[in-house]
């Protein structure tokens, strides 16, 4: 674990403008810097960076947070390798908290694991760019695949000679521990004697999703051995297969942008997707997609688009897998290729006008293919008919949303001419026995989702509101005053008059009490969170700055409160400023602000409440349960007057 003391020094140092300088062209404007979204193509910069508030937001895509938070999106780093990153950047020394020792070996293990990777990695290229052997078989071979010099060395591509230890020699000879050299299955070792594993390849590095080399897919040149066309690295603490996308690392910035990732077979048809433009594609290497590949996937996009050879065999394969994307909530594609064409030799035979004009025109949901596949299948005949309409209705299953299954069986029903209550009731069968395996039951899956009763502008006003409660926290927070109300009491006589009173606190101890006072709790769970958390801060430390707090926070809260630091400029209070509309001084426009946001949400709050009152009285039959409700209803009806009274009088 990195410690505590190296992230506060990574947080001190560095900058939001200069690390994200490093990947967005940035324009000062006002006090912010502005720039082209870098996760959306877009023409006007609507990339805001504050170099005050260390915070950065983006305006096209809704994102945003801290330097870290922009590591994460743009990078798709973890937080510890975002932590790492920066060190480096900004030559800051990692330390990290003692390990007992078998962490510390299983770490070290791994880390030279990494080493040995690399040092490979390195030497492939070496040879094959620089000795004669490797000119003349592994680059040439390349050259004739069609990949230009750019692409060869952008995925690292390298040759391993055609000698029985050369590298391991080298390898060793270099420093490295042959044991490493095993573990990671470069070397083979067996009676005494050590062999390359790779010998007499071309060599395909596998990195990581931040681009550490794992592991490596060697192809043979020769046609005559009966040896296996493709030989992978074997399964190692740090290369597991079913973890692993080849090309997620040049590709994962391009399936965010463009919200989709192309899935292929394998290495050749990756490297030449990306040399023909087509840059957010991935493949899972010869093996079935896994659901930790998916994940992976899921991480950037929602969309897939699974592509596959032009012969029946393929087809059927291809199918097979995609019910786990579906169940993972995926939406899928897919896309066929022509007769005998995968996609490695269409890049290659066509333009990349051509080729992206192909992919739109021949993905189709996967869903509706399937059914128009199988339709065709089974024109005439019933009993086979029956078979793949419950294999259809599987697929469809297995999809996690109620709303857009049942979108697919009436599509289903359309395309295959079947009644949808038949497609229905299989639908329920197939549940209802997965209900019974799985030790998890799923619940309520034929259920249709209710439309919420309340009109939407009033669950908006009440965000609105909450949202307006923690941006006054945020802002004003500590800031003091005198909080001008009025209150209801009874003089003298036993009259009710109100009564102005004056009291002097801060802004988050006004608030608090106030909420506390009438119980009121923020429906919207990240406000909630958010509250608690900036009242407690507010309350013991002397100096916060916001900034920190975001790092503390989950993602969906550090994007609500960096919205709330951006939109300061706009924010109404400075609007009555620039309106003449007259109050007395800043400090007196903040605690009238405040004021009156407690008693709008409150007066809010009320207004529901007899709203559920009414609803409840309808139901009501028993004449003395009905005066009751009533009552209750009445006195909820004048406290929502005199709060409109109140909010009147502090305006
Ligand atoms: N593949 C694999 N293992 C194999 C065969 C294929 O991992 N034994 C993967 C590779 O990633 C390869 C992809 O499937 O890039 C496509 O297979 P194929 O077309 O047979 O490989 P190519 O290298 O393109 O061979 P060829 O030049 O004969 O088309
Ligand atoms: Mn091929």
């Amino acid at each position: 674990m990195i410690t505590k003391n190296t992230i506060d020094k990574v947080f001190e140092t560095a900058r939001v403008e200069e690390v994200i300088g490093d990947f967005v062209q940035l324009k000062k404007s006002g006090s912010n810097l502005k720039g082209l979204s870098p996760f959306t193509e877009e023409r006007t910069p609507s990339f805001m960076v504050s170099p005050v508030k260390q915070i950065w937001k983006d305006f096209s895509s809704g994102k945003g947070g801290n330097v870290i938070a922009f590591l994460m999106e743009h990078e798709h780093f973890t937080y510890p390798e975002a932590i790492k990153y920066l060190a480096k950047r900004y030559g800051i020394e990692i330390e990290e908290t003692e390990q007992s020792d078998e962490q510390k070996e299983q770490a070290n293990e791994r880390e030279s694991m990494y080493l040995v990777s690399e040092y490979a990695n390195k030497f492939f290229q070496r040879t094959m760019h620089e000795s004669n052997e490797g000119k003349a078989i592994g680059l040439s071979y390349f050259k004739e695949r069609g990949f230009t010099q750019e692409t060869i060395k952008k995925f690292d591509l390298g040759y391993s000679p055609d000698e029985w230890e050369a590298f391991t020699k080298q390898a060793l000879a270099d420093g490295y521990k042959l044991d490493y050299l095993e573990k990671t299955g470069l070397s083979i070792v067996k009676d005494q004697k050590k062999f390359d594993r790779f010998k007499g390849r071309v060599m395909f590095p596998i990195h990581s999703m931040s681009g550490r080399v794992l592991g490596f897919g060697g192809r043979i040149l020769s046609n005559t051995k009966k040896a296996a066309k493709y030989l992978n690295s074997p399964e190692s603490d740090i290369y597991h297969k079913s973890k692993v996308l080849y090309g997620i690392y040049y590709a994962k910035q391009a399936i965010a942008k463009e919200d989709n990732c192309y899935l292929v077979e394998g290495y050749t048809d990756v490297i030449q997707f990306h040399q023909s433009g087509i840059e957010n594609t991935v493949s899972s290497s010869g093996t079935a997609l896994t659901p930790d590949q998916i994940r992976l996937i899921n991480r950037l996009t929602k969309n897939i688009t699974v592509l596959f050879d032009g012969d029946a065999a393929g087809t059927r394969a291809s199918m097979r897998g995609i019910d786990l994307i579906l169940e993972q909530g995926m939406n899928v594609k897919v896309c066929p290729f022509p007769e005998g064409e995968d996609p490695d030799s269409f890049a290659r035979s066509n333009s990349e006008d051509e080729l992206r004009e192909y992919l739109q025109e021949n993905s189709y949901d996967f869903i509706n293919y399937k059914a128009s596949l199988l339709m065709e299948e089974s024109k005439n005949d019933p009993v086979k008919k029956a078979t793949l309409i419950r294999d259809m209705v599987n697929s469809i299953s297995k999809i996690p949303d109620n709303i857009q299954r049942e979108v697919y069986l009436q599509e289903c029903s359309r395309i295959m001419d079947i009644s949808e209550e038949v497609l229905y009731a299989s639908l329920a069968q197939i549940q209802n026995k997965s209900q019974k395996t799985s030790p998890e039951p799923r619940k309520k899956n034929m259920e249709v989702v209710k439309e919420n009763n309340s009109p939407k502008t009033k669950v908006d006003q009440l965000y609105e509101l909450e949202r307006k409660i923690i941006s006054l926290l945020v802002l004003y927070g500590r800031e003091e005053g005198e909080f001008h109300d009025v209150l209801l009491k009874q003089d003298e006589h036993g009259e009710m008059v109100y009564e102005s009173e004056v009291q002097h606190s801060k802004v988050f101890e006004k608030i608090f009490l106030d909420l506390q006072e009438d119980e009121i709790e923020f429906t919207n769970d990240d406000f909630q969170k958010l509250f608690l958390l900036l009242i407690e801060k507010l309350n013991s430390e002397d100096d916060f700055g916001v900034d920190k707090i975001i790092n503390e926070l989950e993602k969906s809260q550090a994007v609500k409160l960096t919205d709330i630091l951006m939109e300061e400029e706009q924010y109404e209070l400075h609007d009555w400023d620039r309106h003449d509309i007259p109050v007395k001084s800043k400090e007196q426009g903040i605690t009238q602000y405040v004021s009156q946001t407690i008693l709008s949400l409150r007066r809010f709050l009320v207004g529901q409440k007899i709203n559920d009152l009414l609803e409840e009285l309808k139901e009501i039959e028993d004449e003395t349960d009905r005066t009751e409700k009533i009552q209750e209803i009445m006195s909820y009806t004048s406290l929502s007057t005199i709060l409109s009274d109140r909010l009147g009088r502090v305006m």
